[in-house]
């Protein structure tokens, strides 16, 4: 009996191409989102169908594929974190966040740590902010495709420092993409992701 190949999806985005102006544009959602993110998925699919991983999920492509599937599986999860990140309403950190905040110095100081992991990342790749033992944050990078979900890390932030995440809004500023990451972080997705 043949079997329902399950394709890899391109979720929708959680709000409006210009739901994140004035941080972020709409043309820079148009093309990142649509274009880029876009691609991984159709990449993907191109490349798992009727292979052993034609039925995997995505998890299971990003823990246990090698090579180009790897690559464009685990930037299709690191897109899906990343929309989750932002949000066009503005939040802040709730209390049990702020304080785990706080074991980094607190907000302010915590961003300021993010902002220099992020800037310093050489080429394409992400910063993020993971859990780190049973009560404690760390702020990593890692290059390309690569993500500490990998590693079985529990996730909390992360921000695309590939060029195409930033170039149409900011050219090669990454500081000043970093200026505008902030307003939109949802911090509740980051909240639900420390109590996970
Ligand atoms: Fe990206």
């Amino acid at each position: 009996m043949a079997t329902t190949q399950s394709a890899i999806v391109l979720p929708p985005l959680p709000y409006a191409h210009d739901a994140l102006e004035p941080y972020m544009s709409r043309e820079t959602l148009d093309f990142h989102y649509g274009k880029h993110h876009k691609a991984y998925v159709d990449k993907v699919n191109s490349l798992i169908g009727g292979t052993e991983f034609a039925d995997a999920s995505l998890e299971e492509l990003v823990a246990e594929s090698t090579g180009a599937v790897f690559n464009n599986a685990a930037q299709i999860w690191n897109h899906d974190f990343f929309w989750n990140c932002l949000s066009p309403q503005r939040r802040t950190p709730g209390r049990e966040l702020s304080r785990a905040l706080d074991k980094l110095g607190g907000l302010e100081s915590f961003q300021k740590q993010f902002d220099k992991a992020a800037i310093e990342v050489f080429g394409s790749g992400w910063a993020w902010l993971i859990k780190d033992g049973a009560d404690a944050l760390k702020i990593v990078t890692t290059s390309n495709a690569n993500t500490p979900m990998r590693e079985g890390h529990v996730v909390l932030l992360t921000c695309d420092m590939w060029e195409h995440a930033y170039y149409i809004d900011h050219r090669n500023d990454r500081g000043a993409y970093l200026k505008s990451f902030w307003p939109l972080v949802n911090w509740d997705f980051v909240a639900a992701n420390l109590e996970s």
